[in-house]
């Protein structure tokens, strides 16, 4: 159905060949994967599924509800790309992992969501610390059936490709931003605070902590402050920023970031866990 992109070379994996094409990307080895990977899969889905209603937002539950994930195994690429392609105009691919910047990018200008293939091992079921199979396709891919957060992703794709012509503090300042919404984003419902960004979503501990501790700060989404905003990669976040709504995600990212970049490279980062004196706390 979705064209393939012309094919490069292989991989030699743990578990055999993988044909590498010309983006980075690799064909989804569906057939490779093991009874155990299956299992481990089913545990997550199962485990999340029932943490999520009423914790994930609106738009993640009824996105997932159309994309039909199955439950007892892990997914075709191909199926859910056919109901993604026809809601959005997005399509998954499968990569072998973390791709560099530009890449990356380049794949989110053009509405490809890159997935690892590979599904983390019966050990790693709480913690792992590469995104996987789990995280990236349970995690991610459900929001890209909203057409704005849709929209949105393939904005930031474009703005870093920009960004990355523009040098190390612009890129740093526009990862703060994926990791303070795609990765760890709270929404703010009629009906109280919701998750929607993937890295908690794909997470049992953090899918409680974000929304029930008092230890984290959850501060009203601010563009500058966001941008400014050191993260911590190897704990629960210690500050998450709540938007009201796609909108305001969307509208408020749409101006040129070049002169917002430069006029931040000259300002001190904010620590992970401050709160200033301007500061929305919810
Ligand atoms: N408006 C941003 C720019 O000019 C692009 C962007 C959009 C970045 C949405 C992030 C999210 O760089
Ligand atoms: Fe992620």
């Amino acid at each position: 159905m979705l064209e393939q992109p012309r094919r490069l070379e292989s991989v030699q994996t743990e578990r055999g060949s993988i044909p590498v094409y010309a983006t980075g990307t690799v064909e989804q080895p569906w057939a490779q994967y093991t009874a155990t990977d299956h299992t481990v899969w089913q545990q997550l889905y199962a485990r999340q599924q029932a943490l999520l209603v009423g914790r994930a937002c609106d738009a993640f539950l009824a996105a997932q509800e159309k994309l039909r994930m199955p439950a007892d195994h892990i997914p075709h690429f191909s199926d859910l790309n056919q109901i993604l392609t026809a809601a959005t105009g997005w399509q998954i691919v499968a990569v072998e992992g973390l791709l560099p910047e530009l890449d990356f990018f380049t794949h989110l200008a053009n509405r490809r969501f890159p997935v690892s293939w590979w599904i983390r091992r019966p050990d790693q079921i709480d913690y792992l610390e590469e995104p996987d199979l789990f995280h990236d396709l349970f995690g991610h891919v459900p929001l890209l059936m909203e057409p704005l957060f849709a929209d949105y992703l393939q904005a930031y794709g474009q703005g870093g490709i920009k960004a990355h012509g523009l040098g190390p503090d612009a890129l740093m300042q526009l990862a703060r931003l994926y990791w303070y919404t795609v990765e760890f984003g709270l929404i703010r419902q009629a009906d109280g605070l919701r998750i929607y960004g993937a890295g908690i979503v794909s997470s049992k501990g953090e899918s409680i902590y974000s929304l029930e501790s008092a230890a984290p700060n959850r501060l009203g989404f601010d563009l500058e402050r966001v941008m400014r905003t050191r993260y911590r990669i190897d704990s629960f976040q210690q500050t998450y920023f709540v938007i009201d709504s796609f909108e305001q995600l969307i509208s408020t990212t749409l101006a040129d970031f070049a002169p917002l970049y430069a006029r931040l490279a000259g300002q001190d980062p904010i620590p992970a866990d401050a709160v200033l004196d301007g500061d929305a706390v919810l």
